[in-house]
């Protein structure tokens, strides 16, 4: 989930070490397991081991993110958060918020004996909403007001965490099955930062599946063995990319062919809180991509989704190849399958069905409809990206049944710290 944000570099000197930015620490790759932390007393002494959280699917017609609880305040209050690798802090829905947040769990403050109101009230907009539930100006909004209180995440457990209570929300976040958002970004902010300081690996790993596989999970200090087969590939984040999860890419192909456009180096975007893939839509991009599948058409009604009839989407095959370089210098493909190309019909033409590919960001972004097909290993220490397939015991996800219900893509791009503290400069 991103949001656009301008004026990065003279807020950051302003507000230096205000979000507790966590030093990177190197950890070697090897001992990363969950078995070989468990077992090994060296370990123990670093204080956290890593621990899983169970995700669930918000699946609408298609799959959209995934989300898991965290426990906050004294005693605990439950909250399922997103975890999204294209922000950075940790906000939820509160009491304060009410009516428009009345399908959300909310935090009641005066319950929390820990709670710690803050000072900053601002808002966030988001510029995608994306798929067939299209952004028009400010409709995905969300007011916030800081605050720190203790959390707790798969038995871990940190004081005094830096957080937002969401006072407020509008319409289409509605319908979301989740309260809130915990950033996962390339930086150790916030409950991350704590739990690293307290001793946990500053990495994680990411098992997000269809909604008809099931079993998704986050493990947080480390990576789960069982969920993957080989070696994981690593590739590592270009210099000064902060809180970014990117990576650099020599080339797309289409159907195994490429074009010069799709042979341009490009800097993708690793964003979990987005479902659909975006390319900018200042270049051509989406454009090459669809003609390289089918004669498929922009849908006028909506900037940036394109369409095609739905009796035709299966039988399209739409196999895009991402080349990244690997730590060793060798290059890699990560593949989003046929089978992702269509998210379900528009709902104002239930005939046509939207398809995978947006031009609407100024960036290029990957999210679930391509980690479903892998392993994931975020490693901030390390600041790279690991991809392994996923283990035969952990079944390969199957096409996901796109034909039925109407998708609703919360393709937001992120809510991002570097918009936050722009507002904390301006109202402080
Ligand atoms: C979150 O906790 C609730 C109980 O508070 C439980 O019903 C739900 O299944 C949990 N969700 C996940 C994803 O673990
Ligand atoms: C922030 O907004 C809340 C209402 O949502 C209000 O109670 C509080 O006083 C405000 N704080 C500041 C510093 O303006
Ligand atoms: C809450 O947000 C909605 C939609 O943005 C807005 O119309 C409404 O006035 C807001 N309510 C309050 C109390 O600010
Ligand atoms: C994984 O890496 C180890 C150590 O570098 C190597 O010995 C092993 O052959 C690799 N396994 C696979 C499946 O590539
Ligand atoms: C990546 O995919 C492209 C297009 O399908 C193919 O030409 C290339 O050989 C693949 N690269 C690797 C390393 O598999
Ligand atoms: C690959 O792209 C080129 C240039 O657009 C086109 O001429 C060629 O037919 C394509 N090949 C395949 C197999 O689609
Ligand atoms: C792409 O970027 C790589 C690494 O920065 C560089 O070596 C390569 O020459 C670039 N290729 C093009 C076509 O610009």
């Amino acid at each position: 989930m991103l949001t656009t944000a301008t004026g990065i570099v003279s807020v950051l000197f302003l507000s230096p070490g205000a979000w507790g930015e966590a030093q990177p620490q190197k950890v070697a790759l090897t001992s990363r397991s969950i078995t070989s932390y468990s077992s090994s007393s060296w370990l123990k002494r670093r204080g956290l081991s890593p621990t899983n959280v169970p995700l669930q699917d918000f699946f609408k017609g298609t799959d959209l993110q995934w989300y898991g609880n965290i426990s906050v305040g004294t005693p605990p209050q439950v909250l399922p958060v997103v975890f999204d690798t294209g922000s950075t802090t940790l906000e939820f829905a509160s009491t304060q918020c009410g009516q428009p947040c009345t399908n959300q769990i909310q935090f009641d403050t005066t319950k929390s004996s820990s709670f710690v109101a803050g000072v900053v009230n601002t808002s966030l907009v988001f510029g995608t909403g994306g798929g067939v539930d299209p952004v028009v100006g400010s409709n995905y909004k969300i007011t916030i007001q800081s605050g720190k209180d203790t959390v707790e995440i798969g038995g871990l457990k940190a004081d005094n965490v830096d957080l937002f209570l969401i006072t407020n929300q509008s319409e289409p976040f509605a319908i979301d099955p989740y309260s809130g958002i915990q950033g996962m970004g390339a930086t150790a902010q916030g409950l991350f930062a704590a739990l690293v300081s307290q001793g946990l690996p500053a990495l994680f790993g990411l098992y997000i599946t269809p909604q008809s596989v099931g079993g998704a999970e986050l493990t947080l200090g480390g990576v789960d063995n069982s969920k993957f087969s080989g070696n994981l590939t690593y590739a590592a984040l270009p210099p000064r990319s902060g809180s970014t999860w990117q990576l650099s890419s020599p080339s797309i192909a289409v159907n195994g062919n490429t074009t010069s456009v799709l042979t341009a180096n490009r800097t993708i975007i690793f964003d979990s809180g987005s479902s659909n893939l975006f390319f900018p839509k200042a270049t051509t991009e989406a454009r090459r991509i669809y003609l390289d599948i089918s004669d498929i058409q922009p849908n006028t009604n909506e900037p940036g989704a394109y369409g095609i009839a739905c009796d035709r989407v299966s039988s399209l095959p739409a196999v895009i190849d991402f080349a990244f370089t690997a730590q060793d210098g060798s290059l890699f493909n990560l593949t989003v399958p046929s089978s992702e190309l269509s998210v379900g019909p528009f709902a104002n033409d239930p005939s046509t069905c939207q398809l995978l590919i947006n031009a609407l960001e100024e960036a290029s972004i990957v999210g679930g409809s391509l980690f479903k097909h892998y392993y994931t290993a975020w490693d901030i220490g390390g600041q790279q990206i690991g991809f392994a397939s996923l283990s035969a015991k952990a079944p390969a996800p199957s096409s996901s049944p796109h034909s039925s219900g109407q998708a609703l893509r919360s393709n937001w791009i992120p809510l991002s710290v570097v918009t936050l503290l722009i507002s904390v400069v301006t109202l402080l």
